[in-house]
């Protein structure tokens, strides 16, 4: 029987992609508002048996992490075998710590609350700063999918002479596995984070920059205030505008329009989260791990 895909809305063409390459069935999940805000869902599937795929990435997750439980027990209501979740942006990975007395550990308790809901998780690139892998926060099976090599690849293809820089100490990790991809230089900078949208990121070895293309590389772009101080840095330093690599571009408020003013000569993201400046796509890695996530249970189930 072949797997059957439930995407969230915003997520309907990458969800396609990988049901194509995972050759399952894309079903149809209907999600539909009541007038005072409330949710209705409704699958319009037959899953008797079936592993199912829920497809949401997890941007917006206060507005859909709801609806995302009442999909997967729908599922399970419905005689699904098993039923995962592919989440190419994992919300919540930065609030890993109680940085202020009282605050709620959100990565932890959002973590209990998917793993009430799901019986495994492929991601992309979660953010793993004072967590160090995300086996050590989940307690069902999880994969995370590299985007390096997909990013090195677009860099390689489209930026003459580039030098990676990393904006903060959290990115050295995404920025060596890219440089180490793509066979090119790189630098880490370091990063006060005084506010939201107050950031200090220190000056890039300008040596290194002379006659190269700098590329900026984050992992997540919410304010854009790290790109951007970045991006000042090399403009006060007379230096060639930067090409900006995003992997989950968030781009709270008017945040894509402020990059685009600070001096940067391009803003490429990955498609785990829908935006106009896509332009990486992550079809074929995430269906890898779906896969090996529905080989997994088809093992568990052979006599
Ligand atoms: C956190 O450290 C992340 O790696 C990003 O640098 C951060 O989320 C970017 O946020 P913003 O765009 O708001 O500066």
């Amino acid at each position: 029987m072949k797997p059957i895909v439930l995407s969230f809305p915003d997520d309907a063409g990458l969800a396609g992609s990988v049901s194509r390459e995972l050759q399952a069935r894309l079903g149809s999940l209907e999600w539909r508002h009541f007038p005072d805000g409330e949710s209705l869902l409704r699958i319009e599937e037959t899953l008797a048996g079936a592993d199912v795929v829920v497809f949401a990435s997890l941007d917006g997750a206060d507005r859909k992490a709801l609806p995302l439980r009442f999909v997967a027990d729908t599922a399970r209501e419905l005689g699904a075998r098993s039923v995962g979740l592919a989440a190419p942006y994992l919300a919540y990975m930065r609030q890993d710590a109680r940085f202020r007395p009282g605050e709620a550990i959100a990565a932890r308790v959002f973590a209990r609350f998917l793993e009430q809901s799901v019986d495994w998780l492929v991601t992309v690139d979660p953010h793993l700063h004072r967590i160090a892998a995300l086996e050590d926060l989940y307690r069902i099976p999880v994969a995370c999918v590299e985007s390096a090599p997909e990013l090195a690849e677009w860099i390689r293809r489209e930026v003459r002479d580039p030098v990676l820089i990393g904006p903060d100490e959290e990115s050295a990790q995404w920025v060596a596995d890219i440089a180490g991809a793509a066979r090119i230089p790189y630098q880490v900078l370091h990063k006060q984070r005084r506010g939201d949208r107050q950031v200090e990121v220190s000056a890039p070895d300008p040596e290194r920059l002379r006659d190269a293309t700098p590329v900026l590389v984050d992992d997540i772009v919410s304010t854009g205030r790290t790109l951007i101080a970045a991006a000042e840095h090399l403009r006060r330093l007379g230096l060639p505008p930067p090409v900006c690599v995003v992997i989950h571009p968030l781009f709270s408020d008017n945040a894509h329009e402020l990059l685009k003013r600070a001096g940067v000569e391009r803003i490429v993201s990955t498609d785990s989260i829908r935006h106009p400046s896509n332009g990486i796509g992550l079809a074929r890695p995430i269906a890898r791990a779906v896969a090996g996530q529905l080989a997994r249970i088809e093992r568990g189930t052979e006599p």
